[in-house]
Order: structure tokens, then C-alpha cells, then sequence
């Protein structure tokens, strides 16, 4: 259970070995002591995550997920939830890709979209099963502010993140007569894994800053939130610029 100040008992990162979700961990380890359970493919990256976590004073349950690989993700939230509640879980993996051959090539278009869109949407429906099985909890949907209006230089991932938000949207709403709170961060450029050899984009962040954000709108039981908070008004007017502009804009 989350207790009174907002802490979970059990934290579950899908996609446990993201630089956001182990942010994630790391802010809630000041506070709390929850059992971090680590969903991710096995090797050297997931090793080094529950090294990490555990780094914090937390204790750690190591679960096999491959988004790619069908049935997956139905074992791993089966796992996750079979050794007790899980108050809080993040849903973190996912894949920027390379657009210039993404949207050239056919079956690294689908992966991508497998990974981004599908397999989060399967994610999302298991998730929402169990936490209404267990009658509480909160999910966390890592969207993208590239999901808000797809730009020339990313549209295949900001295609999927698309889907993704819209569908953990609607989640938001379908859950809340269950009591289970959603929570879509909206982040814009995050120096990351991810990002690792990009040009940081204007308003580029941090994954502790957004960790911060989120551990606070998870205790505050907000449903939406982008990081930088300034993003929201930045994309606001982005959606505005009308489309023989916006397509000719140089990001
Ligand atoms: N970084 C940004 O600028 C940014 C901005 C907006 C939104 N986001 C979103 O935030 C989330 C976390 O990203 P991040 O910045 O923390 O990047 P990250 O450190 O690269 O994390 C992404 C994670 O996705 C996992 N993943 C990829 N393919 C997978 C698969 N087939 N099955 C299971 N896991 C898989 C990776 O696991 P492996 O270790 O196994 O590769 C990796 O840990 C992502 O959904 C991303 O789209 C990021």
C-alpha cells in the first residue's frame, strides 16, 4: 500500500533498467524504503540496475521483460503481482530509433511501433487488471512531448508515443471509478541512455528532474504532467503554428 506520505511499499519499473526509472527509485530511496522490482531483459544493463538500486538500501526482485517478445509481459506483470501488491508502477521502456531508416523501412517501422505503442498498450490493460484485482495503485506512462505533434525529424517515434499518451489517457478516465490513478509525464528532451550523443534540445532536462516531478505528482494524484513544467505552454504554442510552418521548422 502507498502510505500516508505517498511512498510505495512495492515499486515496479517496466523496463527496469531505464535512466528515468532508476531516477524514479533513487528519489523514492530518500524517503521510503519500498522492494523495487526490476522488469527488464536480462545482461549486463539490468545486472548493473539492481546493483544500483540496491546501491540505495532497497531491496530488489529481478523479473524477465521483452516488450519485443510475444507473451512477455503478461508472465512478467503475472510475476510482479504474484509476490504481492504493487502500489506503484512505472511503465519506462521504450525506443527512439532512427527515423531517417525507421520510416523507410517496413519491419523496423513495426518494431518500433511494437515496442512504443502496442506492447505499452498491453502493458497497460494487464496493469489495470491486476491493480483493479488488488483495488488500488498507481500507474506511471512515460509519453512524450514528441507524441503532441509529431515533427519531421521524429514522427515514427512520436507516432507511437501518440498512441501511447492517447491510450493511457483514456486509461486515466476508465480507472478512476476503481480508485487507480494514472499518471502521463509528458517529458521533452532528457539526457539520457536515450539520447546519449544528441544535440540536447532547448529546455533539455534531466532523468532526476523528471523523477522529482513524478514522485511529487504521484503524492499529489495528478493525472498529467510535462517535464519541464514550462514544456506544457512551450507545446501549446507549437500546436498553434499552423502546418506549412511547423513542417518546415529545423528540429
Ligand atoms: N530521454 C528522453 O529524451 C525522453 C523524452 C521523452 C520520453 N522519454 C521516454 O521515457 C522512457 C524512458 O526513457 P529513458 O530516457 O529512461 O531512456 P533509457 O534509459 O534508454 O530507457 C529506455 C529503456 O527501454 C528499455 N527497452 C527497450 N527495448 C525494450 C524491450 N524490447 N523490452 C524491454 N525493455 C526495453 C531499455 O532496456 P535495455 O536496457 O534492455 O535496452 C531501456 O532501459 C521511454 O519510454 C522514453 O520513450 C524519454
Amino acid at each position: 500500500m502507498i502510505d500516508a506520505v505517498g511512498n510505495p511499499k512495492n515499486l515496479l519499473l517496466l523496463g527496469g533498467t531505464s535512466d528515468i526509472a532508476l531516477a524514479i527509485a533513487r528519489r523514492y530511496a530518500e524517503t521510503s524504503k519500498p522492494k523495487v522490482i526490476i522488469a527488464a531483459r536480462p545482461g549486463a544493463r539490468r545486472d548493473a540496475a539492481v546493483a544500483e538500486v540496491e546501491g540505495y538500501g532497497l531491496t530488489t526482485q529481478v523479473i524477465d521483460f521483452d516488450a519485443a517478445v510475444e507473451g512477455s509481459a503478461e508472465s512478467a506483470v503475472r510475476d510482479a503481482f504474484t509476490a504481492g501488491d504493487v502500489d506503484v508502477a512505472v511503465v519506462a521502456y521504450g525506443v527512439l530509433g532512427d527515423n531517417e531508416n525507421d520510416w523507410t523501412d517496413p519491419l523496423a517501422a513495426r518494431r518500433l511501433a511494437e515496442i512504443n505503442y502496442a506492447s505499452a498498450v498491453e502493458v497497460g490493460v494487464l496493469l489495470s487488471n491486476a491493480m483493479k484485482a488488488q483495488g488500488h495503485g498507481r500507474i506511471v506512462a512515460l509519453s512524450s512531448a514528441a507524441g503532441e505533434r509529431a515533427r519531421r525529424s521524429n514522427f515514427v517515434y512520436g507516432s507511437s508515443k501518440a498512441g501511447f499518451d492517447a491510450f493511457y489517457t483514456g486509461l486515466t478516465y476508465a480507472l478512476a471509478d476503481y480508485g487507480i490513478k494514472v499518471l502521463v509525464v509528458r517529458p521533452g528532451f532528457v539526457k539520457s541512455k536515450m539520447t546519449k550523443g544528441l544535440k540536447p534540445a532547448p529546455l533539455a532536462t534531466t532523468p532526476d528532474a523528471v523523477a522529482d516531478q513524478v514522485v511529487d505528482a504521484v503524492r499529489a494524484g495528478k493525472e498529467q504532467i510535462w517535464s519541464p513544467k514550462l514544456f506544457q505552454l512551450v507545446m501549446l504554442v507549437l500546436k498553434l503554428v499552423p502546418r506549412p510552418i511547423f513542417r518546415k521548422l529545423p528540429f
